[in-house]
This record gives C-alpha cells, sequence and structure tokens, in this order.
C-alpha cells in the first residue's frame, strides 16, 4: 500500500519524502491555507521540487466555488499544464463527475475527492477517474464504522477490474491505516502527525531505556 502525505507545507513534504519515501502528496483548499502562503507559491514550490521527477503524484484541488463543468475543466486544464506531477481533484458533484469524466477522456488525471459513499466511488471508477478519494474521518468522528464503506469500494473495483486506485483519504490514526490495508486499498493519505504517531509505540520507547540499562550494567569483554 502506498502512503501519501496529505499537506501543503513543503517542508513536511520534504523531510517526508526523504525520511520515510512517501509515495505521493494530496493537498485541499485547508492544507494550503495553513500552509500560510499563497496557493500559486505552494503549487509552485511543488513543481520546483519535484521537477524531473514525473512518476512522483501530487493532488491539487481546484478552485471549491466553481460550480459548472465547463468552469472545473478549464481550472483543471491550467493547473494540469503547469506540472506532469499534477492530478487534479475534483469533488464528487454533478457538475464535478462532468468534469471528472470529460477530463480523464482528454487524458487530463483527476483525483475524485470529497467521496462519502461506495455509490459515488462506482462512479469515479465507471468514468476512468486516476484516483478516488474516499473520506474516513470525517464519517468515523460522526459514529461511523468505516471498514463496511472502504471494503465495499475495494470488492467493487476488484469485481470490475477498475483502473482508478483508491486513496483512502482523512485518516486520524495508525489503527485506521491498518483497517486500510486490510480492506486492500492502494493508497493512504494522511497528516504528518498521524504518520509521525503511527511509527512510534511506547513500549518501544520502554523497551529501548531496559535494554539500554541492561547494556550499562554488562561487562564489554
Ligand atoms: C484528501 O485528499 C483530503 O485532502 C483530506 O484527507 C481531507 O481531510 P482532512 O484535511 O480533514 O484530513
Amino acid at each position: 500500500m502506498k502512503y501519501f502525505l496529505d499537506s501543503a507545507k513543503i517542508d513536511e513534504i520534504r523531510f517526508a519524502y526523504e525520511n520515510w519515501g512517501i509515495d505521493g502528496v494530496t493537498t485541499n483548499p485547508r492544507h494550503v491555507m495553513t500552509s500560510g502562503k499563497p496557493f500559486l507559491k505552494v503549487v509552485g514550490e511543488l513543481c520546483t521540487y519535484f521537477a524531473g521527477n514525473e512518476n512522483f503524484p501530487i493532488s491539487v484541488e481546484i478552485n471549491p466555488h466553481l460550480e459548472t463543468k465547463d468552469e472545473m475543466i478549464a481550472a483543471a486544464r491550467e493547473l494540469s499544464s503547469m506540472s506532469k506531477n499534477f492530478v487534479i481533484k475534483i469533488p464528487c458533484t454533478d457538475q464535478g463527475l462532468a468534469a471528472a469524466k470529460s477530463l480523464n477522456e482528454t487524458g487530463i488525471r483527476t483525483n475524485l475527492t470529497l467521496v462519502f459513499s461506495a455509490s459515488q466511488a462506482l462512479q469515479a471508477g465507471r468514468i476512468g477517474c486516476y484516483y478516488v478519494s474516499p473520506f474516513v474521518g470525517w464519517k468515523e468522528a460522526s459514529g461511523e464504522d468505516c471498514v463496511p464503506y472502504i471494503t465495499d469500494i475495494v470488492d467493487i473495483y476488484r469485481g470490475y477490474e477498475f483502473k482508478t486506485e483508491i486513496i483512502v483519504a482523512a485518516l486520524r490514526n495508525g489503527k485506521q491505516i491498518v483497517e486500510a490495508a486490510l480492506a486492500g486499498a492502494h493508497i493512504v493519505t494522511c497528516g504528518f502527525d498521524v504518520y509521525k504517531e503511527s511509527f512510534n509505540h511506547p513500549f518501544t520507547v520502554h523497551g529501548l531505556s531496559i535494554f539500554r540499562n541492561a547494556w550499562d550494567n554488562t561487562a564489554r569483554e
């Protein structure tokens, strides 16, 4: 399963790329806002850092105020022309789905975002999106168990041999990452701190202190 970093902060992205071997990046308007930088500055930094590494996918979202298919297509084309790394995030609305279908047909890679049901994900696969992003954290925050929802999407995609890759998104902890892996998702995308926490365990720290103590109380020769 591939690990994407959900962030628009270039320092985090650089660290995660160099030290964790992340396989891609996803951004959204909220991440760009929290980076504290203008949208085009963030986009420019990403283009520069990953120039020459065309196989590293970076999802960039169109202006969320756009409502019509034609507006979305125009914005997606403009973003897509900036970098071969870019995959364009389109919201899963009626117009968004129509825009994504048209973009997919013309070879512009799309990531259908704000997906909250298997029926939405099914349509993303049918129309040939490059990625589909079913959100988990937002649903689980309101008391829903997302394991069946992700498992259903994976089963449907396998059954129909859709090429679309499933990015399980908005994950909040290591348990949800493992659940996505067990369901057979292709990719997860998480924030920097979620990955960091998932790589650690308090018993590792505790065990290390036991072993250090033992080391210090053992003769070298
Ligand atoms: C996914 O592509 C989204 O960027 C992301 O997961 C959105 O959710 P969050 O910002 O609440 O984690």
